[in-house]
């Protein structure tokens, strides 16, 4: 077996900006959205936004905004994003699909390993039908399933309930600083996918999941 793999039962891997990089594209809808509300919003800004859900992210922008809104008017603005979002998303095709990232649930799938999906986004399973990946998930937990999202180690103790593993064998990966807090809130080891001067709280961290094979 693969020596990354070998401490581990199962793998759980968040989807946006590890599998596929819809990041870029929740970070082009909020700027828009931000704007609109003459918010500033810049790529530092947006970290952290990643891995938060959407009402979250949304509140996170309005706080810089000297407006005060509706509940109404807030799920308004949620709306427009994700109409947004939607639009930048809906040409995805397996095409899509970041570098390595069907090579490394192929070998999670080799090892024997149990393979989560841990995604606070709404539009989750949309998403993995357009890259035509959904069958290779033993479980995916999306916002539907779960009352609090990350850095709430919730979504990951979900998946490895689900997938009948204990938190102590999971591998979690993940690219943003909230869902790294999540894994490791939940008792998990983390592997970061990005910065490491970002994910500082990441058992390790790796560019992208090309590298996921590699021997830590
Ligand atoms: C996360 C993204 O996966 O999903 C966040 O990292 C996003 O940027 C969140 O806000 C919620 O997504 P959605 O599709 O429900 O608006
Ligand atoms: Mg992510």
């Amino acid at each position: 077996m693969n020596a990354r793999l070998k401490p581990y039962k199962a793998v759980i891997f968040d989807l946006d900006g590890v599998i596929t990089d819809t990041a870029r594209y929740h970070y082009l809808a909020w700027k828009r959205l931000a704007e609109t509300q003459g918010v500033h919003f810049d790529e530092a800004f947006n970290e952290h936004l990643k891995g938060i859900d959407r009402m979250g992210s949304l509140e996170l922008i309005l706080a810089s905004s000297p407006r005060a809104y509706t509940v109404e008017q807030k799920l308004a603005l949620a709306d427009e994003k994700n109409r947004h979002y939607v639009e930048l998303i809906s040409t995805m095709s397996p095409s899509d699909l970041l570098p390595g990232a069907v090579q490394a649930l192929d070998a999670c799938r080799a090892a024997g390993l149990k393979i989560g999906l841990a995604s606070v986004s709404k539009n989750a399973f949309a998403v993995l039908d357009m890259l035509g990946i959904t069958g290779k998930f033993d479980y995916v937990v999306d916002a539907a399933k779960i009352a609090k999202g990350k850095p709430d180690p919730e979504i990951f103790l979900k998946a490895a309930s689900e997938l009948g593993v204990s938190p102590a064998d999971c591998l979690g990966v993940e690219d943003a600083v909230a869902g790294v807090a999540s894994i490791k809130a939940a008792g998990m080891t983390a592997l970061g996918i990005g910065d490491p001067a970002v994910l500082t709280q990441a058992d390790s961290v790796i560019p992208g999941l090309d590298h996921f094979t590699e021997t830590p």
